[in-house]
């Protein structure tokens, strides 16, 4: 994928575990607010590992601490063998990070803002000018490489973003929403030069996000983060296995005349885990038992609710994250809204802790 003098250093820098990244009984407490609570997690050398979890759920301060921007309360964190407190500055020279917000000079072109950025690297300048030029290329931006990033679209400023962490050529790319607010294709673009990044190039990946899509295209496994604490590990389809067993179902209800009082009187079903409305007329019910589906229609139905379609469905992440937390991810972790029932994940022993 890159030159000869580009190729990302051959030794072996996993930990004694053959993790590239072991995080243990990581805490981040902001005066008496725990941000990220106690958690501990491995990340596999050549992994794509995702965050998922709504706002304010902690992925951008677990990421800002992996990659010694901020300091744990308690707990810590071995990259690549070195101890993200004490060794924070060999830490530094293995990871890029592509934070929330982009870090570039709107005049400066995109050869300029990754020539400042790798001169703050001490990149020698020969071994600069062709990894700008082969980064450039690999992101199809070589034909803009004289225009000022001020006058590119936000997938363009995104894509000099992403290869801005590269120029260090990091074995650990941390990447914070790295998709967010791009339109559609931008989105596509990004995603994929991701998985050509880890695939070609063995990178170890992880990232943040509350996209599901990202969560699912992307990430070899998944945690998911719900106020600062994981509450399940695994891959998307071992977690989505979690509600299509033979006693758990996903519902999908068209109700013509769908009010508050339908919901409620669905939500107080002993066997309605849990409910959320995906527009004025549908809901989207995670059940179980055989008596679930009679026991829906009949709550519908006592509130003369009329029912168009009913159809089960295959489970999303959308609904692995309604299951276990009760919430949407779209809702932001301070702002929980109550969804009745449902039921609380353990997560698998040796998985997330
Ligand atoms: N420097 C800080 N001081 C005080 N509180 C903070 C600070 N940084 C983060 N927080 C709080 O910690 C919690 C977790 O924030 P964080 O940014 O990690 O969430 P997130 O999961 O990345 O959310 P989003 O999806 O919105 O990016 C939030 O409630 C946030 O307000
Ligand atoms: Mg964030």
């Amino acid at each position: 994928m890159l030159s000869d003098s580009t190729t990302l250093v051959s030794s072996d820098y996993t930990t004694e575990s053959g993790s590239m990244i072991k995080v243990e009984n990581l805490t981040k407490k902001f005066g008496d607010f725990v941000a990220v609570d106690d958690i501990s997690f491995d990340v596999r050398k050549g992994e794509i590992f995702g965050l998922l979890g709504p706002n304010g759920a902690g992925k951008s301060t677990i990421l800002r601490i992996l990659s010694t921007l901020s300091s744990p309360t308690k707990g810590t964190a071995i990259i690549g063998g070195h101890d993200i407190v004490k060794n924070d500055t060999e830490v530094r020279k293995m990871i890029g990070i592509v934070s929330e917000k982009m870090i570039m000079y709107n005049r400066l072109t995109a050869k300029e803002n990754l020539w400042f950025f790798g001169c703050l690297f001490g990149i020698p300048k020969d071994v600069l000018t062709k990894r700008i030029d082969e980064l450039l290329e690999l992101v199809q931006l070589t034909k803009w490489k004289d225009a000022q990033v001020g006058t590119f679209s936000t997938g363009m400023r995104q894509r000099v973003n992403v290869i801005r962490a590269l120029l260090n050529m990091p074995q650990v790319l941390f990447l914070d929403e790295p998709t967010l607010g791009l339109d559609p294709q931008s989105s596509v673009e990004i995603r994929e030069f991701i998985k050509k990044l880890n695939k070609e190039n063995g990178t170890t990946i992880m990232i943040t996000t509350h996209m599901m899509v990202d969560a699912d295209l992307l990430c070899d496994r998944i945690a998911i983060v719900d106020h600062g604490k994981i509450v399940a590990l695994d891959t998307s389809k071992n977690l989505k296995k979690l509600i299509s067993g033979a006693d758990t179902t996903v519902l999908k209800l068209e109700i013509a005349n769908l009010v508050p009082k339908i919901i409620d009187s669905i939500r107080a079903i002993e066997c309605v885990d849990a409910v959320s409305q995906e527009d004025d007329t549908h809901l989207r019910i995670i059940v179980h038992g055989d008596e679930a589906f009679d026991n829906v229609v009949d709550a519908v139905r006592a509130e003369d609710g009329k029912i168009n379609a009913m159809e089960n469905l295959q489970p999303t992440l959308e609904d692995v994250f309604l299951h276990i937390t009760g919430h949407q991810v779209r809702d932001s972790a301070d702002q929980k809204i109550p969804m009745g029932r449902h039921r609380r994940f353990e997560a698998p022993q040796g998985r997330a802790r």
